[in-house]
């Protein structure tokens, strides 16, 4: 890999507004639902259709890599039927997506501690991984089972083993070691993070690679944002003036 790639870098990339690397907390199903007297799953469905549009968008609109926030590490403590109605969805989209993605030459990529999920659905999101693998379009890294600081901690683990078993000098540890260890190594550095619903929280999401990223909370609900909303955090994103850390 190479080892500069995760370095900010202020000159603009591609993109309507030069965002490379966009992120979104898909907030706001329960809500959406709620709001039409309709079951949580119905607000998850319509969340669906704004993934498939949203990644539409953002390949045209020339984003390289788009990280979705599909399923956290704490989301486990939520009802046993929505957790299963949420694979069901997963193993859905899959089904039903995967040969536009492919054709629109979007690569899959995931992050987080999936393989606690099903076996079946593991097998079915690896396939269509590796079906991607060589597609040079939009990367879209689907975070399941992801925490941010679960995703430190095996950071932290795999350098502490590689210091024990003496293949690491722990002087060698530096910030471009870590980015390579990280779930997301290889994809461009966090430009934009969104959170839909009005939360203004990172709730554990990209948490070492938030370092720098402009954060942008609306109050769209996840169910209703389109490329309009896209297009618009971009413009917000192209008026930003970023320093990182500098004057
Ligand atoms: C938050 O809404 C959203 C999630 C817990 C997960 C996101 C899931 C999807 C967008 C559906 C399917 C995804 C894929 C990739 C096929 P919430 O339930 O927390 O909403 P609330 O805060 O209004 O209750």
């Amino acid at each position: 890999m190479n080892r500069g790639s995760a370095r900010p870098v202020a000159a603009p990339g591609g993109g309507l507004a030069g965002a490379r690397h966009v992120a979104i907390i898909m907030d706001g199903n329960g809500r959406w639902a709620k709001a039409r007297h309709l079951p949580r799953v119905a607000g998850h469905r319509q969340g669906m259709e704004a993934v498939r549009r949203t990644i539409r968008a953002a390949g045209e609109l020339g984003i390289e890599a788009l990280t979705l926030y599909a399923f956290s590490s704490e989301n486990w403590r939520r009802p046993a039927d929505e957790i299963s109605d949420l694979m069901g969805l997963l193993r859905l989209y899959l089904q039903r997506e995967i040969d536009e993605l492919d054709r629109n030459g979007v690569r899959l990529r995931l992050i987080g501690d999936y393989g606690k999920f099903a076996p079946d659905l593991v097998a079915q999101l690896e396939a269509a991984c590796a079906r991607t693998a060589g597609n040079t379009g939009l990367t879209v890294a689907l975070a399941l089972n992801y925490g941010g600081q679960d995703e430190l901690v095996r950071v932290a683990r795999q350098l502490a083993e590689a210091a024990r078993a003496g293949s690491l000098d722990p002087a060698d540890i530096d910030v471009d070691l870590f980015d390579e260890c990280l779930d997301t190594a290889g994809l461009p550095p966090l430009d934009l993070m969104i959170r839909t619903s009005g939360e203004s929280r990172l709730s554990n999401f990209l948490l070492w690679q938030a370092a720098y990223a402009e954060l942008l909370f609306t109050d769209t609900l996840w169910p209703d944002f389109d490329r309009a909303a896209l297009e618009g955090a971009l413009a917000d994103f192209g008026r930003r003036e970023r320093r990182f850390g500098g004057r």
